[in-house]
């Protein structure tokens, strides 16, 4: 008596664990991040290159306050949405954690230095450029195909959502990493940013011919603005006015060219994410975002601390939450929070064509 109904709880609670896995499984749409350390949840902890973030204060404000690879002192986008989506956070593709049931969650391909082009970034060595990164999401497709068949695994690509986040690498570690780089020998600004959106076509057409069908794609912030080039190259005292015009000749081709992909393919695939606005609104009045300052790094040395990486040398605020950048280039969790709630529920000036929250009305229908 006492062994049979000992048996019939754990036959329930097998069940009820099986039954729980596959409302897991299909609840959640899936996640996969593409990019660079914005949006890196640490890929190259795994990696021979120095842009890591794997060791502390980095991670002082994230659930377990130990550093984890992110470039946040807690969550960074990619985990704000994945609590939106209500699921778990992605796991680093390079993780060994990243196995069975695991990969139905999604995956995070992202890497910290790498650009829209293959040579940007190249100082950091050993990082997974994109073309890499989407190798990897096809050698994903195939492990899931193993797992639960290809006609489920296309389906779960197809209805997942997509974030790519890349294109700063390209001005700050390429065109104006020394002065008279390779880059601005050989292109005039406007000239290379033209360059740049169609390399970043090719990748987003890529992306779509794997099976993506929902991507939102962000355009740089304030490039001139950021702790690191207020250190290192302001203008009398103000934003870097070079790094400025280079944000505001390539975030309206972005739009424009995602507006012509979605054109040529007749559905809004591509949904871009207008990250300078929002970044532009809490430079221009911090304290309506409870910051006591968006021009200081919480995390650094010299002016503005900006110069150099943040280690456990470097000055550190004690309250993360008053500061919209915690390291010279990488914003805080705080800020992080700000931008995932305009990609959430932003009007068309900061989301367009629609916002987060409608995409996710419109593909539940
Ligand atoms: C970048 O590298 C990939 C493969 O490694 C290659 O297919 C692509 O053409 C390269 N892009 C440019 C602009 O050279
Ligand atoms: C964005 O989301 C809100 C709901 O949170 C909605 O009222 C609004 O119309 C949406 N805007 C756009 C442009 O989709």
């Amino acid at each position: 008596m006492e062994a049979s109904s000992t048996f019939i709880s754990w036959m329930i609670l097998g069940l009820a664990l099986a039954i729980g896995n596959i409302v897991h499984t299909t609840d959640a749409r899936a996640f996969f991040v593409f990019g660079d350390s914005l949006v890196d949840n640490g890929n190259n902890n795994y990696l021979a290159t120095t842009a890591r973030a794997d060791s502390p204060p980095y991670g002082i404000d994230y659930p377990t306050h130990r550093p984890t690879g992110r470039f946040s002192n807690g969550l960074n986008i990619p985990d704000l949405i994945s609590q939106q989506l209500g699921s778990e956070p992605t796991l680093p593709y390079l993780s060994p954690e990243l196995t069975g049931q695991k990969l139905l969650v999604g995956a995070n391909f992202a890497s910290a230095g790498i650009g829209i082009l293959n040579d940007t970034g190249i100082q950091f060595l050993n990082i997974i450029r994109m073309y890499r990164q989407l190798e990897y999401f096809q050698e994903y497709q195939q492990r899931v195909s193993n797992l639960i068949g290809s006609d489920q695994a296309k389906r779960l690509v197809k209805e997942a959502l997509v974030l790519i986040t890349v294109g700063g690498n390209d001005f700050v570690n390429n065109y104006y990493l020394v002065p008279f780089s390779a880059r601005s020998r050989q292109y005039r600004l406007p000239d290379y940013v033209k360059y740049l959106i169609s390399e970043y076509k090719k990748l987003l057409q890529k992306l779509y011919d794997l099976g993506a069908r929902r991507v939102l794609v962000t355009g740089t912030g304030p490039l001139g603005c950021v702790p690191a080039e207020l250190a290192m190259r302001n203008t009398n005292g103000g934003c870097s006015a070079e790094l400025q015009r280079a944000a505001a000749l390539y975030n309206p081709q972005l739009n424009q060219m995602i507006r012509d992909l979605n054109n040529k393919i007749g559905r809004d695939v591509f949904i871009a994410a207008n990250t300078q606005q929002t970044h532009t609104d809490f430079i221009s009045n911090p304290q309506a975002f409870g910051f006591s300052s968006s021009r200081i790094a919480c995390c650094g040395q010299g002016p503005y601390n900006g110069i150099g990486l943040c280690t456990s040398l470097s000055n550190l605020c004690p309250n993360r939450d008053l500061y919209a950048f915690w390291d010279p280039f990488h914003p805080s969790e705080k800020a992080n929070r700000v931008i995932v709630q305009q990609i959430l529920t932003g009007s068309t000036d900061y989301m367009s064509p629609m916002n987060l929250s409608t995409i996710m009305a419109l593909d539940k229908i």
